[in-house]
């Protein structure tokens, strides 16, 4: 993965080494869990022997029950990863929103004996998911007792909160997150591994990936990772919005992560009680070259970039050569291949973008493995983290999205009474 930064981030010593000893300060205080996750031999070991000890080969459909950081990171990863070898057929569901043509969309043709359904909810009883596993108790005509219900359900929560209560009273087996592992944190504890791994995925290798930059930042070799973080930092009230440009639509949901990690880490109250935050936005290359893009070239210049540029794509499907009539103009890009096209693309558009004096950066990827997206997936974690040092919030806690689940709660209750 090669970085490269095509702006000058003015950063000074000290405050290059205040960002390391930031999140240095936070690993050794342990109250962060996420940076622990990568070496941890027993958070591997406890996914390896349920999968050695579990029948899965019955098993075509793995449901992800959960929301938020319980759902996402697996869907962004699976999607970067699954047109790699290691992925077996196995179709992954997921039950996320409440959406009801969405949820009988996805579940209508699922048979409940060949499915294996993992809840997940760190606070273990958020509504959407909760009312998601309600749906399926009436669909499949289940009840707790049942020994079908215990051996397909399987519960990913923290210990101690309603959902270990419930999944100890009905035998179901449950893995824990660690307890200082925040939820859009918390795809390299079971909440990810599990599912990833029954899909086939070397799971060991997305550690490794994971801790190699873990290892690479904390050895205070990623200068490229605080200056980012401080000059998005410093300059959030003149460039409040950071955009994402992966050019591979293997990137669409980790899009979608990045949105998640991002908004609910670093838009919040600082603490001096000033409104901070950087608008998120994730777009894919190609297509919004046909949309967004005009905005950022013609618009105003109040957004940061980051280019997503995969070098090989493991496939070398060519534009055939073949001439179509009154077209003739297309013809210069026959006989190359997709992926020469797309990468090309991806380099005209960013000149495009730095001419007009956006500050850009690029990441590079030789190519999509495990190994790779652990290591994707790690560095957004610490520039998440020391953006948040930077802005001077709390990047851990979620506070603002409390107020609508209590709104929430109280409408419901009203109409009862
Ligand atoms: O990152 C977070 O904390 C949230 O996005 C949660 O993951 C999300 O709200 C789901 O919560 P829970 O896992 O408690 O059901």
């Amino acid at each position: 993965m090669k970085r490269e930064l095509f702006f000058e981030s003015g950063i000074s010593k000290e405050l290059l080494n205040q960002g390391y000893d930031a999140l240095a300060r936070e690993l050794r205080g342990g109250d962060v869990g996420y940076y622990l996750l990568p070496e941890s031999i027993e958070n591997r070991e406890v996914i390896h022997s349920f999968c050695k000890s579990y029948d899965l080969e019955k098993i075509k459909n793995v449901v992800v029950i959960g929301i938020g950081g319980s759902s996402l990171g697996t869907k962004a990863i699976d999607y970067m990863l699954s047109h790699t070898k290691n992925r077996n057929d196995k179709n992954l569901i997921f039950m996320e929103n409440v959406d009801p043509n969405e949820i009988e969309r996805n579940m209508r043709d699922v048979l409940f004996e060949e499915s294996i359904f993992i809840m997940i909810s760190k606070s273990g009883s958020t509504i959407e998911t909760t009312s998601s596993v309600k749906y399926l108790m009436s669909k499949y005509q289940l009840s707790f007792e049942m020994e079908k219900f215990q051996q397909h359900f399987i519960c990913i929560t923290d210990k101690g909160s309603p959902l270990d209560a419930f999944a100890s009273d009905f035998n179901l087996k449950t893995f824990y997150l660690p307890l200082n592992v925040g939820g859009r944190f918390s795809v390299f504890s079971a909440v990810g591994l599990l599912p990833l791994a029954i899909l086939g995925y070397d799971i060991d290798a997305m550690l490794d990936g994971a801790y190699e930059l873990k290892k690479s930042f904390f050895d205070r070799r990623e200068n490229s990772l605080v200056e980012k973080a401080y000059h998005y930092a410093i300059n959030d009230d003149i460039m409040p919005i950071n955009v994402l440009f992966s050019y591979t639509s293997s990137f669409k949901y980790f899009n979608d992560w990045y949105v998640q990690l991002w908004g609910e880490s670093l838009g919040k109250y600082n603490r001096d009680k000033e409104r901070v935050g950087l608008t998120p936005i994730g777009i894919v290359g190609s297509v919004d070259q046909h949309s967004f893009l005009q905005l950022v070239i013609e618009g105003p210049i109040n957004k940061s970039m980051t280019m997503i540029k995969l070098k090989d794509f493991d496939n070398d499907l060519t534009i055939p050569n073949i001439s179509i009539p009154h077209l003739e103009k297309t013809d210069y890009i026959n006989n190359n291949k997709f992926s020469t096209l797309i990468n090309a693309q991806c380099d005209a558009t960013m000149q495009s973008i730095m001419e007009q004096g956006i500050d850009v950066d690029r990441i590079e990827i030789d190519r999509l493995s495990e190994k790779s997206v652990g290591e994707m997936i790690f560095y957004y974690e610490l520039l998440t983290s020391l953006t948040g040092h930077f802005l001077d919030v709390n990047t851990y806690d979620q506070p603002g999205v409390e107020l609508g689940k209590v709104i929430l709660k109280e409408s419901f209750e009203k109409e009862i009474a």
